[in-house]
C-alpha cells in the first residue's frame, strides 16, 4: 500500500547532515521544504520531492497510492515521548489540593502516598487491567501525534510486580501502533517494607531484579531516581553499573528536586541521557556537555510540582543536546500532551520554536536509540508522519494548548484521522 501526501504548505522533515544528537545551532535545523509530496511505501518513506518528480521515479506507485491532500497544513514526523511512566495503577488526583496548600510532594511520599500510593494500586491490578488502562494512555498518545514512547516499569517494586508492569509493555509492543521503547526502573523509590533498610533493597535491585529484566530480555535500559531521601548517589552509581554488566543503557532522573549531583553522575557512569534536570548544578550542565550526556527537560513536571523550570535555554547554549518529553505519570505530570509540553519549553525554558521541535522528535529519539528509525522524515525510515491543521509550524507554539494534530500515519498505516482514532 502507498500514501501520496500533496499540497501542504510546508513539511518539516527534521533532516540534517548530523546523525548525532544535535546541539546548539544544529537544534534549529528543520529540514522545512515547501511545494514537495511525500510518497510513502508500505512503512517507510520513499521519497520527498517535487510532485513532478516523484510521478517520474515511481509512476506505477504514484498511480495506485491513496492520495491525502495537506493543503492549508504542514506535515512532520511523529513526535517521540522519550520519558514516560506509562503503566501504572490509579490516579493521584487526592493529593493536588494537598500540594495546592503547601504540602511538598517529598511530604506526601514520606507519608505514604505519592509514588507509594500508585505502588499500592499498580500491585493491586491485574494484568489485564493494566494492559487495558494503557491501551487507553497510548491511544490518547496517538491522537495527540506521539507515535514512539519510552515507558518506566517502577511502580511494581518486587521482582513479581516490576515484570508484571514490563509484560504489559511486552505485549502492547506486540500489538499497539505505537512504537514503546522499555525501561527497568526498579529504582524508582524504596518500598515501605524496606524503610530503613535500603542497601537491602538497592542489593535484591542488583542481584535479582537486574538479572531477571535482562535474561527475559523485558528492557534496553535502566533508570534510577536519584533524590534525597529515595537513592543516593552512591546507591545510584552501583544500580547502573550492575544494569551496564546486563546490557542495560544508563538513565538517571536527576536533579529533580534538590540539587544532588545527578547531572554529574550522569556524565560520569556514561549514561544516554540525564532527565528532570531541574535544580542541576553549572559544573553539571558543563560535565554533560562534554560528555555529550542528552538532557531529557520535562517541563510538565515543573508546572504541575509549581517547581523551578530547568535551564534549558542555558544547556542549548552551553552545548548540551536536549530533548524535552511529558514524563506522563500519575503524580508529578499526569499529561498525555507532548504538544501542551512544547508550549511550556517555549514560554519557561526560553527555547525556541524551532528548537523544541527538534527536541520532541530526533533528539527524543536519540535519547532512546531509535535515531536510525525514527525522528526525521528521510528515504528509508519508517513512516510515521503527521499532518497538523496549522499553515505553518509557528502557530503550533502559538496557539498554545490545543492538540493541531489532524493526521497520524504509523509505519505506513493511517491511524488518526480528522483528529479522531481510526
Ligand atoms: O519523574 N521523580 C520520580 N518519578 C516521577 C514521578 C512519579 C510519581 O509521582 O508517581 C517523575 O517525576
Ligand atoms: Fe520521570
Amino acid at each position: 500500500m502507498a500514501i501520496l501526501i500533496n499540497n501542504a504548505n510546508e513539511v518539516l522533515t527534521m533532516e540534517s547532515d548530523i546523525k548525532l544528537p544535535r546541539r546548539r545551532e544544529q537544534m534549529s535545523e528543520l529540514g522545512l521544504k515547501t511545494e514537495v509530496s511525500v510518497l510513502i511505501e508500505g512503512d517507510r518513506i520513499a521519497m520527498i520531492a517535487p510532485l513532478d518528480e516523484i510521478k517520474q521515479e515511481y509512476p506505477h506507485l504514484v498511480g495506485s497510492a491513496e492520495v491525502i491532500d495537506a493543503r492549508g497544513k504542514i506535515v512532520m514526523p511523529g513526535l517521540v515521548d522519550c520519558h514516560t511512566h506509562l503503566v501504572h495503577g490509579g490516579t493521584r488526583e487526592h493529593e493536588l489540593n494537598m500540594r495546592l496548600a503547601g504540602r511538598s510532594y517529598m511530604d506526601i511520599m514520606n507519608e505514604g502516598g505519592g509514588i507509594h500510593y500508585t505502588t499500592t494500586k499498580t500491585r493491586e491490578a491485574s494484568f489485564d487491567g493494566l494492559y487495558n488502562k494503557t491501551v487507553q494512555h497510548l491511544n490518547e498518545f496517538l491522537r495527540h501525534g506521539v507515535t514512539t514512547v519510552e515507558a518506566k516499569s517502577g511502580y511494581g517494586l518486587d521482582l513479581e510486580n516490576e515484570i508484571k508492569q514490563l509484560y504489559v509493555v511486552k505485549k502492547l509492543q506486540e500489538e499497539h501502533a505505537v512504537d514503546i521503547v522499555s525501561t527497568f526502573m526498579g529504582a524508582h523509590a524504596v518500598p515501605k517494607e524496606y524503610k530503613g533498610n535500603e542497601d537491602e533493597f538497592v542489593k535484591i535491585i542488583i542481584e535479582q531484579m537486574i538479572p531477571k529484566v535482562a535474561e527475559l530480555g523485558l528492557a534496553e535500559f535502566n533508570d534510577v531516581f536519584c533524590e534525597k531521601g529515595v537513592f543516593t548517589p552512591e546507591q545510584s552509581r552501583l544500580i547502573l553499573e550492575a544494569g551496564k554488566a546486563y546490557g542495560l543503557t544508563p538513565k538517571i532522573h536527576a536533579d529533580e528536586i534538590e540539587p544532588y549531583e545527578g547531572a554529574e553522575l550522569a556524565a560520569e557512569v556514561g549514561a544516554i541521557s540525564a532527565e528532570h534536570l531541574l535544580v542541576a548544578s553549572d559544573e553539571g550542565i558543563a560535565a554533560m556537555a562534554k560528555a555529550g550526556t542528552i538532557a531529557v527537560l520535562l517541563p510538565g513536571t515543573a508546572f504541575f510540582l509549581r517547581a523551578p523550570y530547568a535551564r534549558g535555554r542555558l544547556m542549548v547554549d552551553s552545548g548540551v543536546p536536549v530533548a524535552i518529553s511529558t514524563d506522563f505519570n500519575p503524580g508529578s505530570s499526569p499529561t498525555i500532551s507532548l504538544p501542551f509540553i512544547q508550549n511550556l519549553a517555549c514560554m519557561n525554558m526560553g527555547m525556541t520554536m524551532e528548537e523544541v521541535l527538534c527536541a520532541t522528535t530526533i533528539n527524543a529519539a536519540h535519547a532512546i536509540k531509535r535515531a536510525d528509525e525514527v525522528g526525521t522524515l528521510e528515504k528509508g525510515k519508517q513512516a510515521d508522519v503527521l499532518i497538523l491543521d496549522v499553515p505553518n509550524y509557528k502557530q503550533l507554539q502559538y496557539f498554545y494548548g490545543m492538540n493541531h494534530t489532524d493526521t497520524v500515519i504509523k509505519a505506513g498505516d493511517v491511524v488518526v484521522k480528522g483528529g479522531s482514532l481510526l
